[in-house]
């Protein structure tokens, strides 16, 4: 096998025999796919099997008479709007994003780490987003400080508990405990996704513009919205999902699409519940006389900057005018009875009801009807779902369909997987059922053998049935059985909808939308077993801890006294002829 020696037959030597071996000394964890980045590419196109050279990333280089002849970066990029810190309008100026393309252009910054093939950090925050951090800072201008102060306002806003997965742009969840704990998630344990800086607007000099396909574009301050005799208020209980939910269980089956900020490698977390207040978008655009020639679609515009192959740009992404029209896309500015925090878009979001995250735009600047949906890379090249055999090297942005409603799924949230639960008969589980586009939970079922058998989590057990909204439950499962069980959940909702039984069975390279049953793996110590509390009550009167449960028992399972008796009153290991 071609490939795995990187020492290319150089003798090395091993522990203190010096071994002579042209062997790695991490030989036996690559051969074990335990190491799949630094194993080598076979090429089998010819006659002979190839190993090809890993790739090599060169030392960073900087052209510094390239970006100095753009010009002064303060001038360029500077803050678009008295009141709006970080703010840089790039979609109406195609010079400035040519100015900043330049920059990004004569320069390399490091590659993405590595954190599917390779072992994920375990720091928290968990990936620190250093090329996004270096791009901010590379352009510079209203950007420079923007790292800095957003990774501010998450120490500020955020519950010191919350895992960051991604320090800058900030992306973090909640710990499992604590993602279910109440139907309504508090403001500061709610999950965060932002593909770019935390624009920093104060509220007296907010305003949006809503223009393109509408009779008289106009622009709204905050005051306007919040004018009742205008617009009637609208309040409603929400559960915004993202539709990379779940996707360690994707990334933990087969590495895919390995963008960081794309591809943040969320848990369960990146679902939570909130009470919004706001007006419903169709209200504002009657009072800018309508859509019209063809207006079909609703873009909204971002404050924040988002990088995409060397490019800036915006924060975009549309949603159809029939979602508008049947009252579901809101404009708020409160979340949770609280002003809305400024890392959930302060002072004003879009909330799309029953849509993912993506597109409930936050520090909204601008909306604008168009004929198509948003072309913008957020909705046509990254919320997308794609084929399973479509990856890396074949894949069209048309063979991905845009991800806008989620499909029903659910979540364990307590216990955790690989743990040891001594019980009764009857495991406790908690977690989270949802389904997207106003469909909803109608029953949760547990199974402890994998899913052959099923028990219904009963009515009782489960939180309010609310359109928009998801359940969270808990059930003393049923488990007569010791050793490894199999704990898997799965949600039907109102259309009868149900999970995929499996990771693999929706796998995907976008790793977006895992919406299998969820499964985790817990070892069941039960105690209503005679045996076993007899155990149990050894390690007690011995102080022993129970302890993990791969060690060998610090005391003998069987008295020989026990063992001699067993075999006088039954035959023997072999039998009589
Ligand atoms: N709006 C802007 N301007 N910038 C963003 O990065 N992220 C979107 C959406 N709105 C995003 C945004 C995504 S992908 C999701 S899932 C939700 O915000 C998350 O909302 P939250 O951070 O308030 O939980």
């Amino acid at each position: 096998m071609p490939g795995l020696h990187s020492t290319n037959g150089v003798e090395t030597h091993n522990g203190h025999n010096s071994l002579k071996t042209t062997n790695r000394p991490d030989e036996w964890k690559i051969e074990q796919g335990l190491s799949g980045a630094v194993l080598p590419v076979l090429d089998m196109t010819g006659t002979e099997t190839k190993a090809l050279p890993p790739q090599v990333f060169g030392d960073l280089t900087k052209d510094k008479e390239a970006i100095k002849a753009v010009g002064d970066r303060n001038q360029l990029f500077t803050r678009e709007r008295k009141g709006w810190i970080g703010f840089v309008e790039w979609e109406n100026y195609p010079e400035k994003k040519a100015a900043a393309h330049k920059i990004l252009t004569a320069q390399t910054f490091p590659p993405n780490p590595e954190f599917q093939l390779g072992p994920i950090p375990a720091t928290n925050p968990v990936l620190p987003g250093t090329h996004w951090k270096m791009w901010h800072h590379a352009v510079g201008g209203e950007l420079t400080q923007i790292p800095e102060d957003s990774w501010d306002i998450v120490l500020e806003e955020k519950h010191p508990d919350m895992l960051h997965l991604l320090q800058f742009p900030y992306n973090g969840e909640p710990p499992k405990r604590l993602v279910t704990d109440k139907v309504i998630t508090p403001n500061p344990l709610h999950f965060v996704r932002n593909h770019g800086g935390i624009p920093i607007i104060d509220k007296e000099d907010y305003s949006f513009t809503l223009d393109g396909l509408v009779k008289t574009p106009r622009t709204f301050t905050l005051d306007d919205l919040m004018d009742e005799a205008k617009f009637p208020r609208v309040e409603k209980l929400v559960t915004m999902q993202c539709s990379g939910t779940r996707r360690i269980e994707q990334i933990l089956l087969y590495p895919g699409q390995g963008d960081e900020v794309p591809q943040a490698p969320w848990a369960e977390g990146a679902i939570g519940t909130a009470h919004y207040v706001g007006v419903s978008l169709k209200k504002v655009i009657k009072a800018c006389g309508g859509l019209i020639d063809g207006g079909e679609h609703l873009e909204f515009y971002g404050a924040d900057t988002y990088f995409k192959d060397d490019k800036v740009m915006n924060y975009l992404v549309s949603v159809p005018w029939s979602k508008v029209k049947a009252n579901e896309v809101l404009l708020c500015w409160e979340m949770n009875g609280q002003q809305l925090p400024k890392i959930h878009g302060y002072p004003l979001r879009v909330v799309v009801l029953g849509y993912i995250g993506a597109r409930s735009v936050k520090w909204l600047y601008r909306i604008k009807a168009i004929k198509n949906p948003s072309r913008a890379p957020v909705q046509s090249q990254e919320y997308l779902y794609f084929p399973q055999q479509v990856g890396k090297h074949n894949l069209k942005m048309t063979d991905g369909i845009q991800i806008q409603e989620m499909p029903v799924s659910s979540a364990i949230m307590s216990p955790w997987t690989k743990q040891v639960i001594i019980h009764n008969g009857k495991i406790r589980c908690k977690g989270w059922a949802y389904s997207g586009g106003g469909r909803w939970p109608e029953r949760v079922e547990l199974s402890m053998d994998g899913g052959f058998n099923w028990y219904t989590v009963p009515l009782q057990n489960l939180s309010e049935k609310r359109k928009w909204c998801w359940r969270t439950w808990q059930y003393e499962l049923p488990c007569d059985v010791e050793g490894w069980v199999e704990i898997v959940v799965r949600c039907w909702d109102n259309s009868l909808n149900t999970q995929p039984p499996d990771v693999r069975t929706a796998w995907n390279w976008g790793l977006h939308v895992t919406s299998s049953c969820h499964r985790i793996s817990v070892y069941s110590v039960n105690k209503t077993r005679s045996a076993t509390k007899a155990r149990l009550d050894q390690f007690e009167k011995k102080g022993i801890p129970f302890g993990p449960i791969t060690v060998p028992l610090a005391f003998p399972s069987q008295t020989w006294e026990e063992y001699e008796t067993f075999w006088a009153k039954n035959d023997p290991r072999d039998a009589r002829e």
